[in-house]
């Protein structure tokens, strides 16, 4: 998809397409203040009261008609599509409801621009022009989420149908508002694109069976990103792996043909300050079968989907290498099988990590908390002051938080408040989880120091404490992705399958680290 930026009164602009926003004024108080003359249902349920997210005299009069009619209620995403708008040089003009003003922000903008594309896109208009909604936050936030909203909405996940229909949007021009100041709006531009396109190719891979995304296809996917970025990698197999005696890492792999691979990825800008040097560590498991303690054979295809925290690493490091922040960041990614076989470890077994901590396997099917503990553990000796890991780790989050939100630890108040600010930014969806010391009770062992699971309650603290294990004092943040990482239904914004959870927020969460802060 090509983007571009121009300057223009919105009835000039030439296009197939113009979008504009649409928000709902009524407030309850509103309400409440017709309680007289109306009955219970509206005073609970206020009269929408559409107005355009932008003020423009002749756009007004062009949906006056739309909004008498009640056609436009200015609800969230809401779609309306008006052929030879009157007064417009546009060929039709495409009203999309953004929620109410006083929930109207960034978030809602990106998901208004998704709903644009998701509705324009079936009717193979190719190309669309947005005009930029008076933000609370500022036009350069406004364009930054139109943009990565409109990429994100132009992704669908049927690869490989027969059927195919190539229906993306070509191209969209972002009309700026007068005044505005074009250079920092160009630049916004850019960033919202990089950040886009990388949650892409995180979807790209996530969405990947796992026959044709093994853990050396995803390493040789990761270095031919590098290369393209400009960023270094390094690809390590079987046996770098055992001669570095990453035990637990190890442990999974041992099950597969398939041969895992750790995979490296340095950005490290010329004249960067020393510290921070963030580590970004990913669960990449190709395929979670379960191993040994096998999984039900109902929903098993979803397990090509256990490497989406790993994807997000590939992403992030990716947006980062274009999008250059002056910190320094390592991308690791742990990619292995977990299969059942004759060579498979087993429940009781006792597997030495990197660490030197021995862990007893209770059930096979936890790997992804084995894998990350020496991915971890290796970033430490590669001099990482700052961790953040993301997986589809456990059950027990998706019980927990279900689809909405993605689960977030931290031993670190600072690391965390850099996490939210970054939340603030991507607009993605995290709540925290406890994780407090009793947990670490439930996962002791009485033959090894730890065990890999912790009883039924509490899995997804438990999973967490385990990891905290091998990080030990070096702030640390772990998102819980598993109800997250892959969308069961389409929404009007995004496309269901791989959703790219986690990328937007490393991104801004490396940044919020820039020059030393
Ligand atoms: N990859 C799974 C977790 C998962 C579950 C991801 C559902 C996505 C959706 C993980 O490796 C796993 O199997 N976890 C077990 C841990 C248990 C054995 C302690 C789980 O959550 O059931
Ligand atoms: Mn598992
Ligand atoms: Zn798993």
């Amino acid at each position: 998809m090509d983007t571009r930026l121009i300057a223009a009164n919105p009835a000039e602009v030439e296009t197939e397409c113009l979008v504009v926003f649409a928000l709902d004024h009524a407030t309850k108080d509103n309400a409440n203040k017709d309680v007289t003359k109306s009955n219970q249902a509206s005073k609970e349920q206020p009269k929408p009261e559409p107005r355009l997210a932008i003020k423009d005299g002749v756009l007004e009069k062009a949906v006056a008609e739309l909004v008498a009619s009640g056609e436009v209620t200015g609800k969230a995403f809401e779609t309306v599509l008006l052929h030879r708008p009157q007064g417009l040089k546009a060929k039709r003009l495409l009203v999309v409801g953004a929620g109410k003003t006083k929930s109207f922000t960034h978030a809602e903008v990106r998901k208004a621009a998704g709903s644009a594309i998701r509705a324009l896109k079936p009717k193979a208009i190719k190309s669309c022009a947005f005009l930029v909604p008076d933000l609370g936050s500022g036009a350069e936030d406004a364009v930054r989420t139109i943009v990565e909203g409109a990429l994100v909405a132009d992704f669908d996940p049927d690869t490989y149908r027969s059927d195919r229909k190539d229906q993306s949007v070509k191209e969209i021009t972002i009309v700026a508002p007068a005044g505005a100041d074009q250079g920092k709006l160009q630049n916004a531009m850019a960033q919202g694109r990089v950040i886009g396109e990388s949650q892409n190719f995180t979807r790209e891979l996530v969405n990947e069976p796992s026959n044709r995304l093994t853990p050396t296809m995803l390493g040789d996917r990761a270095k031919k990103m590098c290369d393209t970025v400009g960023l270094k990698c390094e690809l390590m197999g079987p046996d770098k792996i055992k001669e570095m005696k990453m035990g637990a890492f190890w442990s999974v792999s041992q099950g597969s043909d398939e041969e895992p691979r750790l995979i490296v990825m340095r950005y490290d800008p010329p004249g960067a300050p020393e510290k921070p040097v963030l580590g970004l560590v990913g669960k990449g498991i190709t395929f979670d079968t379960g191993g040994i303690s096998i999984k039900p054979a109902d929903g098993m295809e979803k397990m090509k989907y256990d490497m989406a925290g790993g994807a997000a690493m590939i992403g992030a490091m990716r947006a980062i290498a274009l999008l250059k922040p002056n910190v320094k960041v390592i991308g690791i990614v742990c990619a292995s099988e977990n299969m059942p076989s004759g060579k498979a470890q087993k429940p009781g077994d006792v597997q030495i990590a990197m660490s030197g901590k021995s862990i007893e396997i209770i059930n096979t099917d936890a790997e992804g908390r084995l894998v990350l503990a020496d991915g971890l553990y290796y970033a430490r000796t590669l001099g990482c002051t700052h961790l953040i890991d993301a997986a589809t780790l456990t059950g027990a989050c998706v019980v927990a938080l279900g689809y909405a939100n993605a689960g977030v630890f931290a031993n670190d108040e600072d690391a965390y408040k850099h996490f939210t600010t970054a939340l603030q930014r991507s607009g993605e969806k995290f709540w925290r989880l406890p994780l407090d010391q009793e947990y670490l009770d439930q996962i002791r062992s009485n033959i090894a120091d730890i065990m890999n699971t912790g009883g039924r309650w509490g899995g997804a603290s438990t999973a967490a404490v385990f990891l905290k294990e091998f990080v030990d004092d070096t702030p640390w943040l772990h998102l819980d992705i598993a109800g997250t990482a892959w969308m069961e239904e389409n929404k009007s914004w995004i496309a269901k399958g791989p959703s790219g959870i986690g990328v937007r927020s490393l991104i801004e969460f490396v940044r919020s680290f820039e020059n030393g802060k």
